[in-house]
């Protein structure tokens, strides 16, 4: 079922629930009052008349006094201890022949339906003692057809219907316009998406009116998601981009060397042991470069961390030794506290730390001090060298994928200018932060930060 035809048929049923209910308070309120009334104005007249007839003693006389308080369609008569009628007077013979007379010795009221044949009639009928020196000698009864109460009654029933009839058609056209009032912007996000399902082009939501709502918010959500998803593309394409270029060089010098040997065949020993060397140090290239944008891809898309308490020094003294040994560079560690922890990915913090030193002994030549500093909201780690430094102006360029601030000495230091990148990513998933500060000519520092407690310390 459509949501516009439930959001319709929940209101109505709703609204006719209220409008009954309603109807009914008002009819039995109604119908409380006048008879209340009615009655009210029977005890007036009865009461009166005892006063007027207790004086009179002849039948006639009576009856003469009685005749002028018949009203329409009714009787008054009186009754003897042994339920008999003395005396009556009435306009409407039949309906007082229906209604029996009754001796009462209290003042009473009584409601008596007769059947008629064109339908029903509602009687009043009340009752008050007539005394005669402290004794109760008769009744007085005075009957009455409840004209007004029928036709008020058939009124008010038929207003309440009409009224009931116009709530309902009236909360049908207002659900209607309540739920396309709702459902307009519902629907247009629905075709956006369709399109975006059916084209696969990313595209938002056309917001025509400020209307500041939930649904505006959703619009809203829903294109801020779509920027996510164009930037992200665009970041794909970009990277694709970048990746081809950088593989084309390499790609190219082994075609070259390739069709060399082809040429030439192993003839000249000197120029083809050269061509393979090439050969070699390119592929070479081409694997460490696919390797890094293994690593690019993994800490960008997977947010999974196997994060434990790491014992920070051990861990540095662990790697620096075999990095000390394959490269033959003096690495020294620096620190006070020799318990420090950190909770953290040992893998993915290691491949950060290799990062960082890596760089130091790509970029300089002397030796290389790393610090380790147990703060009280986090705990960092500074790789320290004495080398070549990044120009300012360079800085903030440096965690861009494929930059290298020289290019022609990153080849010839095989950088493929993705380890800052990865690194960042690491920490970006540590909720941690990495800062460089450079000095051309005199070094270079680099910080990672990790939070002491998940989620305490925010990167950007
Ligand atoms: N310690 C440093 N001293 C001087 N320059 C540096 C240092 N670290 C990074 N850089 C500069 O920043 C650039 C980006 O570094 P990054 O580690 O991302 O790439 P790379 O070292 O060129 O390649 P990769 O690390 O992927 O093998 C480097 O090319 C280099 O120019
Ligand atoms: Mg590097």
């Amino acid at each position: 079922m459509k949501i516009t035809t439930k959001i319709n048929l929940i209101t109505t049923a709703w609204i006719l629930f209220m409008l009954l209910a309603v109807n009914a308070v008002v009819y039995f309120s109604f119908m409380k009052i006048t008879v209340n009334m009615e009655d009210g104005e029977l005890f007036q007249k009865a009461n009166y008349l005892i006063n007027e007839i207790n004086k009179e003693d002849s039948p006639a006389v009576i009856k003469e006094k009685l005749t002028p308080y018949l009203t329409n369609q009714s009787f008054i008569r009186i009754v003897q201890p042994n339920s008999k009628i003395v005396n009556q007077v009435t306009n409407a013979p039949k309906l007082a022949a229906k209604i029996k007379p009754q001796f009462a010795v209290e003042k009473g009221t009584q409601r008596q339906t007769i059947r008629q044949k064109h339908g029903e009639e509602q009687m009043a009928i009340v009752r008050v003692p007539i005394q005669s020196k402290g004794q109760v000698v008769g009744t007085l009864e005075f009957g009455e057809k409840l004209v007004g109460l029928e036709t008020g009654k058939e009124l008010l029933l038929s207003i309440l219907a009409f009224c009931t009839i116009l709530g309902a058609v009236l909360s049908l056209l207002g659900g209607r316009w309540l739920s396309n009032l709702i459902m307009k912007p519902i629907s247009n996000m629905i075709n956006t998406m369709e399109d975006i399902e059916q084209s696969g082009v990313p595209k938002k939501i056309i917001i025509q009116h400020e209307t500041k709502d939930e649904l505006q918010k959703l619009a809203v959500t829903f294109n801020r998601m779509i920027d996510k998803l164009e930037a992200n593309l665009e970041k794909q394409r970009q990277f694709i981009s970048d990746a081809s270029h950088e593989l084309k060089t390499p790609l190219t010098v082994i075609k070259s060397y390739a069709d060399l040997l082809l040429r030439r065949g192993l003839k000249n020993e000197v120029v083809a042991h050269d061509a393979i060397e090439s050969i070699h140090s390119e592929a070479t290239r081409i694997q460490k470069m696919t390797e890094r944008f293994l690593d690019l891809a993994d800490t960008e898309s997977r947010n999974h961390l196997e994060t434990k308490f790491i014992h920070l020094v051990s861990l540095c003294e662990n790697l620096f030794k075999q990095l000390k040994s394959a490269y033959k560079r003096e690495i020294n560690l620096h620190y006070e506290d020799p318990d420090i922890s950190v909770f953290a990915d040992e893998g993915k913090l290691k491949q950060a730390i290799i990062i960082l030193i890596d760089n130091a002994i790509k970029y300089s030549t002397d030796t290389i001090d790393v610090y380790l500093k147990d703060k009280e909201q986090l705990t960092s780690i500074t790789v320290k060298d004495y080398g070549i430094g990044i120009p300012a102006r360079e800085i903030e360029n440096v965690f861009e994928r494929f930059y290298r601030v020289d290019k022609a000495r990153s080849r010839e230091t095989g950088g493929t200018g993705l380890g800052l990148s990865i690194a960042k990513n690491i920490m970006k998933q540590h909720q941690g932060e990495i800062i460089v500060k450079s000095s051309e000519g005199v070094g270079t520092e680099v910080e990672l930060f990790l939070p002491k407690q998940k989620g305490k310390f925010l990167s950007d």
